[in-house]
Protein backbone atom coordinates (compact mmCIF):
# COMPACT_ATOMS: atom_id res chain seq x y z
CA UNK A 1 0.00 0.00 0.00
CA UNK A 2 1.15 3.05 -0.87
CA UNK A 3 1.37 5.88 1.90
CA UNK A 4 -0.51 9.56 1.77
CA UNK A 5 -0.55 11.13 4.66
CA UNK A 6 -2.16 15.13 4.93
CA UNK A 7 0.45 17.93 5.54
CA UNK A 8 -0.87 20.14 8.42
CA UNK A 9 -0.90 23.44 7.30
CA UNK A 10 -0.98 25.29 10.21
CA UNK A 11 2.70 25.52 11.49
CA UNK A 12 2.58 27.01 15.10
CA UNK A 13 3.89 30.50 14.92
CA UNK A 14 6.31 29.65 17.01
CA UNK A 15 8.44 27.47 14.16
CA UNK A 16 8.93 30.60 12.44
CA UNK A 17 9.71 33.05 14.82
CA UNK A 18 11.25 36.32 12.58
CA UNK A 19 13.31 38.70 14.35
CA UNK A 20 10.55 40.83 14.87
CA UNK A 21 7.58 38.31 15.01
CA UNK A 22 7.05 39.75 18.54
CA UNK A 23 6.31 43.22 17.45
CA UNK A 24 2.71 43.59 17.19
CA UNK A 25 2.41 47.86 16.79
CA UNK A 26 3.40 50.51 19.35
CA UNK A 27 1.40 49.30 21.93
CA UNK A 28 0.27 52.86 22.86
CA UNK A 29 -2.76 53.77 24.82
CA UNK A 30 -5.69 56.11 23.70
CA UNK A 31 -3.98 59.17 24.66
CA UNK A 32 -1.15 58.37 22.52
CA UNK A 33 1.30 57.29 25.72
CA UNK A 34 3.19 54.21 25.69
CA UNK A 35 2.66 51.86 28.25
CA UNK A 36 6.23 50.24 29.30
CA UNK A 37 5.27 47.01 28.12
CA UNK A 38 2.75 46.38 25.41
CA UNK A 39 2.29 44.64 21.99
CA UNK A 40 5.98 42.92 22.43
CA UNK A 41 7.52 46.64 22.52
CA UNK A 42 9.38 47.17 26.04
CA UNK A 43 10.50 50.50 26.98
CA UNK A 44 12.00 53.27 24.52
CA UNK A 45 8.49 54.84 25.54
CA UNK A 46 9.50 58.34 24.00
CA UNK A 47 10.67 56.75 20.39
CA UNK A 48 7.02 54.97 20.86
CA UNK A 49 5.11 57.71 21.41
CA UNK A 50 6.73 60.54 18.64
CA UNK A 51 6.31 57.40 16.05
CA UNK A 52 2.46 57.31 17.54
CA UNK A 53 1.97 60.90 16.41
CA UNK A 54 3.82 59.97 13.43
CA UNK A 55 1.03 57.69 12.55
CA UNK A 56 -1.87 59.68 13.62
CA UNK A 57 0.16 62.43 11.06
CA UNK A 58 -0.22 60.22 8.32
CA UNK A 59 -3.70 58.71 8.61
CA UNK A 60 -4.97 62.63 8.90
CA UNK A 61 -2.90 62.94 5.34
CA UNK A 62 -1.14 65.50 6.80
CA UNK A 63 2.29 64.12 6.47
CA UNK A 64 3.10 63.07 2.52
CA UNK A 65 6.35 64.76 1.43
CA UNK A 66 7.37 65.11 5.00
CA UNK A 67 10.34 62.10 6.27
CA UNK A 68 11.30 61.01 9.82
CA UNK A 69 14.73 59.48 10.70
CA UNK A 70 14.68 56.77 13.52
CA UNK A 71 18.36 57.71 14.63
CA UNK A 72 20.31 55.27 17.60
CA UNK A 73 22.78 52.68 18.37
CA UNK A 74 22.55 48.96 16.75
CA UNK A 75 20.08 46.85 18.26
CA UNK A 76 18.17 49.56 19.63
CA UNK A 77 14.76 48.60 18.03
CA UNK A 78 14.84 51.25 14.69
CA UNK A 79 13.53 48.38 12.12
CA UNK A 80 11.17 47.42 14.58
CA UNK A 81 9.83 50.38 15.33
CA UNK A 82 9.52 51.11 11.87
CA UNK A 83 7.66 47.70 11.80
CA UNK A 84 5.76 48.35 14.41
CA UNK A 85 4.18 51.72 12.34
CA UNK A 86 3.27 49.97 9.28
CA UNK A 87 1.47 47.63 11.84
CA UNK A 88 -0.69 50.81 13.11
CA UNK A 89 -1.22 52.09 9.89
CA UNK A 90 -2.58 48.48 8.74
CA UNK A 91 -2.77 46.64 5.60
CA UNK A 92 -4.56 49.45 3.15
CA UNK A 93 -1.52 51.59 3.28
CA UNK A 94 0.57 50.74 1.51
CA UNK A 95 4.22 50.11 3.67
CA UNK A 96 7.14 49.42 1.42
CA UNK A 97 10.89 48.54 3.18
CA UNK A 98 14.07 48.76 1.71
CA UNK A 99 17.41 48.54 2.86
CA UNK A 100 19.94 51.54 1.36
CA UNK A 101 22.08 49.35 -0.25
CA UNK A 102 19.11 47.45 -2.12
CA UNK A 103 19.50 50.17 -4.78
CA UNK A 104 23.18 49.16 -6.14
CA UNK A 105 22.26 46.61 -8.80
CA UNK A 106 24.15 45.96 -12.24
CA UNK A 107 20.55 46.19 -14.19
CA UNK A 108 18.80 48.94 -13.11
CA UNK A 109 20.03 52.91 -12.22
CA UNK A 110 20.30 53.66 -8.64
CA UNK A 111 17.40 56.84 -8.65
CA UNK A 112 15.37 53.88 -11.13
CA UNK A 113 15.27 51.32 -8.16
CA UNK A 114 14.59 54.29 -5.11
CA UNK A 115 11.44 56.18 -7.71
CA UNK A 116 10.31 52.23 -8.35
CA UNK A 117 10.24 51.90 -4.17
CA UNK A 118 8.88 55.06 -4.34
CA UNK A 119 5.37 54.24 -6.62
CA UNK A 120 5.24 51.25 -4.21
CA UNK A 121 4.65 53.46 -1.36
CA UNK A 122 1.64 55.69 -3.22
CA UNK A 123 -1.86 53.81 -2.96
CA UNK A 124 -5.01 54.98 -5.24
CA UNK A 125 -7.90 53.47 -3.75
CA UNK A 126 -10.35 53.14 -7.18
CA UNK A 127 -14.07 53.18 -7.07
CA UNK A 128 -15.33 51.16 -10.04
CA UNK A 129 -18.59 50.04 -11.44
CA UNK A 130 -18.03 46.89 -13.61
CA UNK A 131 -20.45 45.53 -15.69
CA UNK A 132 -20.03 41.49 -15.45
CA UNK A 133 -22.69 38.47 -16.46
CA UNK A 134 -22.36 35.91 -13.42
CA UNK A 135 -24.19 32.54 -13.83
CA UNK A 136 -23.91 28.75 -14.67
CA UNK A 137 -23.21 27.73 -18.11
CA UNK A 138 -26.26 26.06 -19.36
CA UNK A 139 -24.56 25.71 -23.23
CA UNK A 140 -21.82 26.61 -25.13
CA UNK A 141 -22.02 26.55 -29.30
CA UNK A 142 -19.23 28.16 -31.19
CA UNK A 143 -20.81 29.20 -34.42
CA UNK A 144 -18.56 28.97 -37.73
CA UNK A 145 -18.13 30.78 -40.46
CA UNK A 146 -16.30 30.41 -43.97
CA UNK A 147 -13.06 31.51 -43.55
CA UNK A 148 -12.96 35.08 -44.50
CA UNK A 149 -9.57 34.86 -46.55
CA UNK A 150 -11.00 32.19 -48.64
CA UNK A 151 -9.25 28.82 -48.93
CA UNK A 152 -10.03 25.98 -46.63
CA UNK A 153 -11.43 25.24 -43.35
CA UNK A 154 -13.69 27.50 -41.41
CA UNK A 155 -13.31 30.02 -38.68
CA UNK A 156 -14.96 30.90 -35.19
CA UNK A 157 -17.36 33.82 -35.91
CA UNK A 158 -18.98 33.74 -32.35
CA UNK A 159 -19.35 31.55 -29.73
CA UNK A 160 -22.94 31.51 -27.79
CA UNK A 161 -23.24 30.86 -24.13
CA UNK A 162 -26.27 30.49 -22.26
CA UNK A 163 -26.39 31.44 -18.55
CA UNK A 164 -28.53 30.73 -16.03
CA UNK A 165 -28.73 32.33 -12.13
CA UNK A 166 -31.58 31.66 -9.04
CA UNK A 167 -33.53 34.29 -10.95
CA UNK A 168 -33.13 34.18 -14.41
CA UNK A 169 -30.96 32.77 -18.05
CA UNK A 170 -29.84 34.90 -20.89
CA UNK A 171 -27.99 34.15 -23.78
CA UNK A 172 -24.83 35.83 -24.63
CA UNK A 173 -23.78 36.00 -28.50
CA UNK A 174 -19.17 36.22 -27.36
CA UNK A 175 -16.55 37.20 -29.37
CA UNK A 176 -13.98 34.57 -30.83
CA UNK A 177 -11.26 36.03 -28.57
CA UNK A 178 -13.21 35.45 -25.41
CA UNK A 179 -13.46 31.74 -26.42
CA UNK A 180 -10.20 31.92 -26.46
CA UNK A 181 -9.89 32.76 -23.04
CA UNK A 182 -12.77 30.09 -22.19
CA UNK A 183 -10.84 27.30 -23.88
CA UNK A 184 -7.60 28.71 -21.62
CA UNK A 185 -9.77 28.37 -18.20
CA UNK A 186 -10.97 24.88 -19.32
CA UNK A 187 -14.71 26.17 -18.83
CA UNK A 188 -17.74 23.38 -19.76
CA UNK A 189 -21.25 23.44 -19.37
CA UNK A 190 -21.99 23.04 -15.77
CA UNK A 191 -19.62 25.61 -14.38
CA UNK A 192 -20.23 28.65 -12.55
CA UNK A 193 -18.25 32.00 -14.63
CA UNK A 194 -18.40 35.32 -14.43
CA UNK A 195 -17.56 37.58 -17.82
CA UNK A 196 -16.27 40.96 -17.31
CA UNK A 197 -18.40 43.32 -19.70
CA UNK A 198 -15.35 45.55 -20.61
CA UNK A 199 -12.89 44.18 -21.35
CA UNK A 200 -14.30 40.01 -21.86
CA UNK A 201 -12.31 38.42 -19.39
CA UNK A 202 -13.41 35.16 -18.08
CA UNK A 203 -12.97 33.90 -14.49
CA UNK A 204 -14.11 30.26 -13.66
CA UNK A 205 -15.45 29.93 -10.33
CA UNK A 206 -15.91 26.55 -9.69
CA UNK A 207 -18.76 23.90 -10.28
CA UNK A 208 -21.99 24.73 -10.06
CA UNK A 209 -22.94 23.09 -6.58
CA UNK A 210 -26.25 21.15 -8.50
CA UNK A 211 -23.93 18.20 -10.14
CA UNK A 212 -22.02 17.69 -6.82
CA UNK A 213 -22.47 14.47 -6.32
CA UNK A 214 -22.07 12.24 -3.07
CA UNK A 215 -19.16 9.65 -5.22
CA UNK A 216 -17.05 12.66 -5.78
CA UNK A 217 -13.01 12.75 -5.25
CA UNK A 218 -13.26 16.00 -3.54
CA UNK A 219 -11.02 17.37 -6.61
CA UNK A 220 -13.62 20.14 -7.44
CA UNK A 221 -14.76 23.12 -5.74
CA UNK A 222 -18.76 23.69 -5.99
CA UNK A 223 -19.87 27.04 -5.34
CA UNK A 224 -23.70 27.38 -5.31
CA UNK A 225 -25.69 28.88 -8.33
CA UNK A 226 -25.50 32.96 -8.60
CA UNK A 227 -28.51 34.93 -6.86
CA UNK A 228 -29.30 38.20 -8.74
CA UNK A 229 -30.14 38.49 -12.62
CA UNK A 230 -27.11 37.50 -14.72
CA UNK A 231 -26.29 40.77 -15.89
CA UNK A 232 -25.37 42.88 -13.24
CA UNK A 233 -23.65 45.78 -11.99
CA UNK A 234 -21.00 45.46 -8.96
CA UNK A 235 -19.12 48.51 -7.23
CA UNK A 236 -15.70 47.03 -6.91
CA UNK A 237 -13.14 48.79 -4.71
CA UNK A 238 -9.74 48.48 -5.48
CA UNK A 239 -6.72 49.09 -3.62
CA UNK A 240 -3.12 49.36 -6.12
CA UNK A 241 -0.11 50.99 -5.61
CA UNK A 242 1.01 53.71 -8.44
CA UNK A 243 3.93 50.71 -8.92
CA UNK A 244 1.38 48.38 -9.69
CA UNK A 245 -0.47 50.44 -12.48
CA UNK A 246 2.82 51.42 -14.47
CA UNK A 247 3.42 47.34 -14.20
CA UNK A 248 -0.11 47.09 -15.82
CA UNK A 249 0.13 49.47 -18.13
CA UNK A 250 3.84 48.62 -19.66
CA UNK A 251 2.66 45.00 -20.55
CA UNK A 252 1.13 44.93 -23.74
CA UNK A 253 -2.28 43.41 -22.14
CA UNK A 254 -1.26 43.79 -18.67
CA UNK A 255 -3.26 43.27 -15.61
CA UNK A 256 -6.55 41.97 -16.83
CA UNK A 257 -7.64 40.24 -14.15
CA UNK A 258 -6.89 43.38 -11.56
CA UNK A 259 -7.43 45.95 -13.31
CA UNK A 260 -9.87 46.50 -15.41
CA UNK A 261 -9.93 49.96 -16.14
CA UNK A 262 -7.21 51.38 -15.07
CA UNK A 263 -5.02 49.06 -16.45
CA UNK A 264 -5.76 50.29 -19.86
CA UNK A 265 -5.29 54.24 -19.08
CA UNK A 266 -3.26 54.34 -21.89
CA UNK A 267 -2.16 52.84 -25.02
CA UNK A 268 -1.11 49.83 -24.67
CA UNK A 269 2.03 48.04 -26.31
CA UNK A 270 4.31 49.83 -24.56
CA UNK A 271 6.82 47.05 -22.87
CA UNK A 272 9.07 49.24 -20.52
CA UNK A 273 8.60 51.60 -17.51
CA UNK A 274 9.99 54.58 -18.87
CA UNK A 275 9.53 58.32 -17.04
CA UNK A 276 7.25 59.06 -19.67
CA UNK A 277 4.83 56.31 -19.22
CA UNK A 278 5.15 57.15 -15.21
CA UNK A 279 4.20 61.00 -15.84
CA UNK A 280 1.31 59.85 -17.91
CA UNK A 281 -0.19 57.99 -15.66
CA UNK A 282 0.51 60.31 -12.80
CA UNK A 283 -1.58 63.21 -15.24
CA UNK A 284 -4.52 60.26 -15.71
CA UNK A 285 -4.41 58.96 -11.86
CA UNK A 286 -4.72 62.85 -10.99
CA UNK A 287 -7.89 63.38 -13.50
CA UNK A 288 -9.46 60.47 -11.48
CA UNK A 289 -8.64 61.92 -8.46
CA UNK A 290 -10.10 64.95 -9.58
CA UNK A 291 -13.20 62.99 -10.56
CA UNK A 292 -13.48 61.64 -7.38
CA UNK A 293 -13.27 58.30 -8.97
CA UNK A 294 -9.93 57.50 -7.14
CA UNK A 295 -8.26 58.43 -3.84
CA UNK A 296 -4.88 58.99 -3.01
CA UNK A 297 -3.63 57.03 -0.15
CA UNK A 298 -0.18 57.64 0.65
CA UNK A 299 1.76 54.74 2.20
CA UNK A 300 5.51 54.68 4.17
CA UNK A 301 8.70 54.30 1.68
CA UNK A 302 10.96 52.98 4.53
CA UNK A 303 14.67 52.75 3.89
CA UNK A 304 16.35 51.18 6.65
CA UNK A 305 20.81 52.20 6.98
CA UNK A 306 20.14 55.37 5.22
CA UNK A 307 23.54 56.04 5.40
CA UNK A 308 24.33 53.17 2.60
CA UNK A 309 22.57 55.41 0.25
CA UNK A 310 24.99 58.14 -2.03
CA UNK A 311 24.87 61.84 -2.47
CA UNK A 312 22.92 61.30 -5.99
CA UNK A 313 20.30 59.00 -4.62
CA UNK A 314 19.98 61.74 -1.48
CA UNK A 315 19.59 64.16 -4.30
CA UNK A 316 16.99 62.86 -5.95
CA UNK A 317 15.46 62.07 -2.09
CA UNK A 318 15.20 65.45 -1.73
CA UNK A 319 13.73 66.19 -4.94
CA UNK A 320 11.42 63.52 -4.87
CA UNK A 321 9.96 64.62 -1.20
CA UNK A 322 8.54 67.97 -3.24
CA UNK A 323 6.70 65.86 -5.57
CA UNK A 324 2.96 66.42 -5.04
CA UNK A 325 2.23 62.78 -4.79
CA UNK A 326 4.92 61.35 -2.42
CA UNK A 327 4.37 58.68 0.26
CA UNK A 328 5.74 59.54 3.95
CA UNK A 329 9.66 58.63 3.96
CA UNK A 330 11.04 57.05 7.43
CA UNK A 331 14.60 56.34 7.55
CA UNK A 332 16.83 54.89 10.00
CA UNK A 333 20.14 54.66 11.13
CA UNK A 334 22.75 53.38 13.22
CA UNK A 335 25.91 55.82 12.19
CA UNK A 336 27.04 59.14 14.19
CA UNK A 337 29.43 61.63 12.27
CA UNK A 338 30.09 59.69 8.85
CA UNK A 339 31.31 60.48 5.42
CA UNK A 340 28.37 61.05 3.20
CA UNK A 341 28.56 57.96 0.21
CA UNK A 342 29.56 59.17 -3.11
CA UNK A 343 30.79 62.67 -2.03
CA UNK A 344 34.44 64.24 -1.79
CA UNK A 345 34.59 63.58 2.13
CA UNK A 346 31.74 65.38 3.45
CA UNK A 347 31.14 64.49 7.04
CA UNK A 348 27.27 64.64 8.39
CA UNK A 349 25.45 63.72 11.07
CA UNK A 350 23.89 60.39 10.06
CA UNK A 351 26.41 60.00 6.59
CA UNK A 352 23.36 61.93 5.65
CA UNK A 353 23.65 65.47 3.60
CA UNK A 354 23.38 68.65 6.27
CA UNK A 355 20.55 69.78 3.90
CA UNK A 356 18.36 66.99 3.82
CA UNK A 357 18.81 65.95 7.47
CA UNK A 358 17.73 69.76 7.95
CA UNK A 359 14.35 68.82 6.48
CA UNK A 360 13.99 65.63 8.78
CA UNK A 361 11.89 64.84 11.74
CA UNK A 362 14.37 63.34 14.66
CA UNK A 363 13.91 60.17 16.42
CA UNK A 364 16.04 59.11 18.47
CA UNK A 365 16.06 55.56 20.11
CA UNK A 366 17.85 55.40 23.49
CA UNK A 367 19.54 52.00 24.94
CA UNK A 368 18.02 49.55 27.10
CA UNK A 369 19.00 49.21 30.54
CA UNK A 370 19.35 46.18 32.20
CA UNK A 371 16.45 45.37 32.91
CA UNK A 372 14.57 46.52 29.91
CA UNK A 373 17.34 43.97 27.93
CA UNK A 374 16.09 41.01 30.44
CA UNK A 375 12.38 42.08 29.41
CA UNK A 376 13.21 41.57 26.06
CA UNK A 377 14.97 39.01 26.31
CA UNK A 378 12.65 37.07 28.60
CA UNK A 379 10.03 37.40 25.56
CA UNK A 380 11.51 36.21 23.10
CA UNK A 381 12.80 33.45 24.92
CA UNK A 382 9.35 32.84 24.96
CA UNK A 383 8.26 33.13 21.41
CA UNK A 384 11.38 31.07 20.20
CA UNK A 385 10.30 28.23 22.78
CA UNK A 386 13.84 28.12 24.75
CA UNK A 387 13.01 28.90 28.29
CA UNK A 388 15.73 29.98 30.70
CA UNK A 389 16.44 29.21 34.32
CA UNK A 390 16.44 32.92 36.16
CA UNK A 391 20.03 33.00 36.64
CA UNK A 392 20.91 32.11 33.25
CA UNK A 393 18.11 34.76 32.00
CA UNK A 394 19.92 37.49 34.86
CA UNK A 395 23.51 36.46 33.30
CA UNK A 396 22.39 37.07 29.59
CA UNK A 397 20.89 40.49 30.37
CA UNK A 398 24.57 41.16 31.32
CA UNK A 399 25.29 39.99 28.17
CA UNK A 400 23.22 41.78 26.33
CA UNK A 401 24.26 45.20 27.52
CA UNK A 402 28.03 44.18 26.97
CA UNK A 403 28.34 43.26 24.06
CA UNK A 404 24.68 43.82 22.47
CA UNK A 405 20.98 43.38 22.27
CA UNK A 406 20.81 41.15 19.40
CA UNK A 407 23.75 39.22 19.85
CA UNK A 408 22.21 38.18 23.43
CA UNK A 409 18.78 37.11 21.49
CA UNK A 410 21.18 35.38 18.74
CA UNK A 411 22.83 33.27 21.91
CA UNK A 412 19.22 31.96 22.09
CA UNK A 413 18.99 29.78 19.88
CA UNK A 414 22.12 27.79 19.72
CA UNK A 415 22.03 27.62 23.74
CA UNK A 416 18.40 25.82 23.59
CA UNK A 417 20.47 23.59 21.05
CA UNK A 418 23.47 22.69 23.47
CA UNK A 419 20.58 22.40 26.12
CA UNK A 420 18.81 20.01 24.29
CA UNK A 421 21.83 17.75 23.62
CA UNK A 422 22.78 17.76 26.93
CA UNK A 423 19.29 16.22 27.41
CA UNK A 424 17.52 19.07 29.73
CA UNK A 425 14.53 21.59 28.16
CA UNK A 426 15.51 24.86 30.43
CA UNK A 427 18.37 26.70 29.51
CA UNK A 428 21.66 27.20 32.24
CA UNK A 429 23.99 29.14 32.98
CA UNK A 430 26.54 26.62 31.57
CA UNK A 431 24.77 26.22 28.66
CA UNK A 432 24.91 29.97 27.54
CA UNK A 433 28.71 29.71 28.21
CA UNK A 434 29.18 26.92 26.17
CA UNK A 435 26.91 28.85 23.43
CA UNK A 436 29.35 32.16 24.07
CA UNK A 437 32.65 30.20 23.41
CA UNK A 438 31.09 28.24 20.08
CA UNK A 439 29.97 32.38 18.93
CA UNK A 440 31.90 35.28 19.27
CA UNK A 441 29.97 38.34 19.46
CA UNK A 442 31.12 41.48 17.43
CA UNK A 443 33.92 43.05 19.30
CA UNK A 444 35.88 39.64 20.59
CA UNK A 445 35.71 39.00 16.55
CA UNK A 446 37.10 42.36 15.35
CA UNK A 447 39.72 41.78 18.43
CA UNK A 448 40.63 38.13 17.08
CA UNK A 449 40.91 39.40 13.72
CA UNK A 450 43.00 42.39 14.99
CA UNK A 451 45.03 40.58 17.36
CA UNK A 452 46.63 37.49 15.24
CA UNK A 453 48.09 38.55 11.60
CA UNK A 454 47.90 34.40 11.05
CA UNK A 455 44.33 34.35 11.26
CA UNK A 456 42.72 35.31 8.34
CA UNK A 457 44.56 36.44 5.33
N1 LIG B 1 11.85 47.85 22.78
C1 LIG B 1 11.89 46.60 22.29
N2 LIG B 1 10.98 45.70 22.69
C2 LIG B 1 11.02 44.45 22.20
N3 LIG B 1 11.89 44.00 21.30
C3 LIG B 1 12.83 44.87 20.87
C4 LIG B 1 12.84 46.21 21.32
N4 LIG B 1 13.87 46.84 20.71
C5 LIG B 1 14.45 45.92 19.91
N5 LIG B 1 13.82 44.74 19.99
C6 LIG B 1 14.21 43.52 19.27
O1 LIG B 1 15.61 43.46 19.31
C7 LIG B 1 16.16 43.10 18.03
C8 LIG B 1 17.04 44.21 17.49
O2 LIG B 1 16.27 45.36 17.20
P1 LIG B 1 16.27 46.11 15.79
O3 LIG B 1 16.62 45.14 14.70
O4 LIG B 1 15.00 46.84 15.63
O5 LIG B 1 17.47 47.10 16.02
P2 LIG B 1 17.97 48.29 15.10
O6 LIG B 1 17.87 49.52 15.92
O7 LIG B 1 17.27 48.27 13.80
O8 LIG B 1 19.50 47.92 14.94
P3 LIG B 1 20.50 48.20 13.72
O9 LIG B 1 20.95 49.61 13.84
O10 LIG B 1 21.63 47.26 13.96
O11 LIG B 1 19.75 47.94 12.46
C9 LIG B 1 14.98 42.78 17.17
O12 LIG B 1 14.69 41.40 17.24
C10 LIG B 1 13.87 43.61 17.80
O13 LIG B 1 12.62 43.06 17.47
MG1 LIG C 1 17.83 47.83 11.84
Amino acid sequence: MVEISEVKTSTAARDRAAAHTHIKGLGLDDEGIAKSIDSGFIGQQSAREACGVVVDMIKAKKFSGKAVLLAGAPGTGKTALALAVSQELGPKVPFCPIVGSEVYSAEVKKTEALMENFRRAIGIRIKETKEVYEGEVTEMTPEETENPLGGYGKTISHVVVGLKTAKGTKQLRLDPSIYESIQKEKISVGDVVYIEANTGSVKRVGRSDVYATEFDLEAEEYVPLPKGEVHKKKEIVQDVTLHDLDVANARPQGGQDIMSMMGQLLKPKKTEITEKLRSEINKVVQKYIDQGIAELIPGVLFIDEVHMLDLECFTYLNRALESSISPVVILATNRGMTTVRGSDGVVSAHGVPPDLVDRLLIIRTLPYSQDETKAIIESRASIEGSPLEADALDRLAVIGVETSLRYALQLLAPSFILTDANGRSVISVQDLEEAQDLFLDASRSLKTVQGDSSYLV
